[in-house]
């Protein structure tokens, strides 16, 4: 290989999505990192685009007993039950957060139509670039995938928020048998993307305690046993309505992040693999992902989008 810098420039691995113009594709999904300045900086230093915070919601939440999180081999079982400070502490913490130099996406989840609109505005008061609505978390009773299940009550939901904020919405929705209903009156509810998937339902059992592993009995998978559930609905979703995307479910290797942009992806979002693998995933997907668009001469990742759709 005579490396990228030889042809004419390097391919492109900017990218733009929902509004926002992210130097590089790759982000942190939520959850995995909190609301930090020093987490943003960290993530741009990693090489990635965007730092996406860990779901808010607008009253402080202890979350839920240990272990929160069990490693499985294919995946991670968690059911961190949303522990944060609150939207007001956390839009403290954002504010400074977005002078890292990369967008700074807060992430939302409420129960209450007046909660998630105030919360919301709170959060673009501090200055965020976007806000992802968690309509997804598999263990959020009211909120999360039960509310994400329906598309009447994601409409509702995303049309209020999107009403009242100038920066963009995007809607996090997980699988159900409703996905492409409730993608399409996210979209009519006017968000400007949507980030598919969350981590799905699921447990573990230990068969020597004969008990279920987690404090809270049930959450959520993620990880490598996810990837292609993810792939399909990114595919499905982007088919079906065209949507800025952001791909997110079991990436752990460029190759999986080429398979989101192939489906119809914009950018990816990682999580369990940061943090099996550590801030070098970002690096290890980006240096590949670079080599596969020069050796297939491709000039931007932007090139790759949806490509699998045609047959
Ligand atoms: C420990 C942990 C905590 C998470 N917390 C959140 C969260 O607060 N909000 C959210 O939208 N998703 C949360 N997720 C889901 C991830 O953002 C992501 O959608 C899911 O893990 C699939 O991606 P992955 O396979 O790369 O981990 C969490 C995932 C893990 C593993």
């Amino acid at each position: 290989l005579q490396g990228p810098e030889v042809v004419s420039g390097r391919p492109r691995l900017s990218t733009e999505v929902a509004g926002l113009r992210l130097e590089r594709f790759v982000a942190n999904a939520s959850g995995v990192l909190g609301w930090s300045r020093e987490e943003a900086a960290r993530v741009k230093e990693a090489g990635g685009g965007a730092f996406i915070a860990k779901t808010v919601t607008p009253q402080p939440r202890r979350g839920y007993g240990w272990p929160r999180l069990y490693p499985v081999g294919y995946g991670i079982v968690n059911a961190v039950g949303l522990a944060n400070p609150g939207v007001e502490r956390a839009a403290e913490l954002l504010r400074e957060a977005t002078a890292a130099g990369i967008p700074v996406v807060a992430s939302l989840a409420a129960t209450e139509p007046e909660e998630w609109v105030r919360a919301a505005a709170a959060l673009e008061e501090a200055g965020v670039a976007a806000v992802e609505l968690n309509l997804s978390c598999p263990h959020f009773k009211g909120g999360g995938i039960e509310l994400g299940s329906d598309p009447r009550a994601v409409k509702e939901v995303v049309s209020s928020v999107a009403s009242t904020l100038r920066v963009p919405v995007v809607a996090k929705l997980g699988v159900s048998d409703r996905l492409l209903e409730a993608a399409s009156a996210a979209l009519d509810g006017g968000a400007r993307g949507l980030t598919l998937i969350n981590s799905v339902r699921a447990m573990k059992i230990d068969v020597y305690t004969k008990k279920p592993v987690l404090g809270n009995i049930r959450g959520g998978l993620s990880g490598r046993a996810i990837h292609p559930l993810a792939v399909r609905a990114v595919y499905d979703v982007y088919g079906e309505t065209g949507a800025d995307i952001f791909g997110v479910g079991g990436v752990y290797t460029w190759e999986d992040a080429v398979e989101f942009l192939l489906a119809g992806a914009r950018a990816v979002q990682i999580g369990s693999a940061l943090i099996e693998k550590g801030f070098i995933v970002f690096r290890e997907i980006l240096d590949g992902v670079e080599r596969y668009l020069w050796i297939e001469g491709v000039k931007s990742v932007e090139d790759l989008v949806g490509l699998a759709q045609r047959r």
